[in-house]
C-alpha cells in the first residue's frame, strides 16, 4: 500500500454490501486495486455492542484503507462503536442512512433517518467528538414525498453543521412502503444532476455519487462534477473492472494484472483459510465473476459453484476451474 496517491481514496470506492463485502471479498477486491476505499457490510451498533464485537470488528491490515459501515441512531451508541472501529485501524466511518428494508426502519435507522437531520447531526456529532478518523454519512437524495430539492438541501446542510464534510449520496430516493430493498435500487429513477448540484451549493463539502455506475468510463466522466464514485453492484459481478482503477481514475503509472494473475494471488489466502478451518466457498462465491465476458467463464463458475461447497474443498477446485479458461 505504498504507492503515492495523488487524489484521496474515497475517489473511487466500492460500495458497502450486505452479505458480499465481507472481509474475504474486500481482501479480493484489494488485489485488484490498492487505491480504491473499500466498504464493509452495514453492522448494527447492537450488533458490536451486543454480539461478538470481534467478529464484526476484525480487520486485516492487507485490506488497506475500508471504511465500516455502522447501522443505528443512537448517538451514545454509534459513539462507543466508532471509537472500536477506530481502535481496529480502519480508516473511517459511516453512517447508513440510505437502506429501506423494513428491519432497518423498525430499528429506526437507514433512510427513515432523512427524515430527521437533526438527529442525524447529533449522531455524527457523538462519533466525531471520539474519533479522529473521518465519520462519513451515506444517503439516498430523498424519501417518499419527502423528496424535494429543499428537502435534501435542509438534510445536508443540518449535518454539515455537525461537522461532517463528506457525503456519499446513492443518485435515487427511496420508498419506504411497499417496495422490497432490491427494488428500491432499481425502481425509483436514478437523477444524477441532484448530486451535481450539491456539490454545487456545497463545494467545500466533499460530494460521492452512487447509483447504476458501469464502467470506468462512466466513472471518470461523473468525477467531472463531484469528489468521488461509489460502485456496487458492477464491482461485485464484474469484479475486473477494479483492475484498470488505479490507472485510469487515480492515474497511478502501475502495471494490470491479468485475471489468472489475480486469482494465483488469492490461493496463498485461500490456503490459509482452509487451513484455519474454513471453508472454500466463503472466498469463491466472491469470486465468480472475475472472468466475466471471457471465453471459459460459465465453465469457470460452474466448476465453482458446483465443487467449492463440497465438504473438503480446497485450492485444487479453484486450479481446476483455471483450466476451464482459455489463455
Ligand atoms: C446485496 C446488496 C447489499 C447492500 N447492502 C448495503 C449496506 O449494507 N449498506 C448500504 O449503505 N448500502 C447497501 N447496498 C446498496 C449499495 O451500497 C449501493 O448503494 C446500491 O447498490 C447502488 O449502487 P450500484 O448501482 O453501484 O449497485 C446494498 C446493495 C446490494 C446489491
Amino acid at each position: 500500500m505504498s504507492e503515492i496517491r495523488a487524489l484521496p481514496h474515497h475517489t473511487f470506492s466500492v460500495a458497502p454490501m450486505l452479505d458480499w463485502t465481507d472481509k474475504h471479498c474486500r481482501y479480493f477486491h484489494r488485489l485488484l486495486t490498492k487505491n480504491a476505499l473499500l466498504y464493509t457490510e452495514m453492522v448494527t451498533t447492537g450488533a458490536i455492542l451486543h454480539g461478538n464485537s470481534e467478529r464484526f470488528l476484525a480487520f486485516n491490515k492487507d485490506e488497506g484503507a475500508v471504511a465500516f459501515q455502522l447501522g443505528g441512531s443512537n448517538p451514545e451508541d454509534l459513539a462507543s462503536c466508532a471509537q472500536l472501529v477506530e481502535q481496529y485501524g480502519y480508516a473511517e466511518v459511516n453512517l447508513n442512512v440510505g437502506c429501506p428494508s423494513d428491519r432497518v426502519q423498525n430499528g429506526r435507522f437507514g433512510a427513515c433517518l432523512m427524515a430527521e437531520p437533526e438527529l442525524v447531526a447529533e449522531c455524527i456529532a457523538a462519533m466525531q467528538s471520539v474519533v479522529s478518523i473521518p465519520v462519513t454519512v451515506k444517503s439516498r437524495i430523498g424519501i417518499d414525498d419527502r423528496d424535494s430539492y429543499e428537502e435534501l438541501l435542509k438534510f445536508v446542510s443540518t449535518i454539515a453543521s455537525s461537522g461532517c464534510n463528506d457525503f456519499i449520496i446513492h443518485a435515487r430516493k427511496a420508498w419506504l412502503q411497499g417496495l422490497s430493498p432490491k427494488q428500491n435500487r432499481e425502481v425509483p429513477p436514478l437523477c444524477y444532476s441532484v448530486v451535481y448540484q450539491l456539490k454545487k451549493d456545497f463545494p467545500e463539502l466533499n460530494i460521492s455519487l452512487n447509483g447504476g455506475v458501469k464502467s470506468l468510463e462512466a466513472a471518470t466522466d461523473i468525477l467531472q462534477y463531484v469528489d468521488g464514485v461509489m460502485v456496487g453492484r458492477e464491482a461485485y459481478h464484474n469484479p475486473y473492472l477494479l483492475a484498470e482503477v488505479d490507472r485510469q481514475v487515480f492515474g497511478i503509472a502501475t502495471d494490470i494484472k491479468t485475471r489468472h494473475q489475480v486469482v494465483m494471488e488469492l490461493i496463498p489466502y485461500i490456503q490459509e483459510h482452509i487451513f484455519e478451518g474454513g471453508r472454500l466457498h466463503n472466498i469463491t462465491r466472491h469470486i465468480l465473476g472475475i472472468f466475466y465476458g471471457v471465453a471459459g467463464a460459465r465453465a469457470w463458475r460452474r466448476c465453482l459453484s458446483e465443487k467449492a461447497p463440497k465438504n473438503g474443498a480446497n485450492e485444487a477446485v479453484v486450479l481446476e476451474a483455471l483450466n476451464s479458461i482459455r489463455l
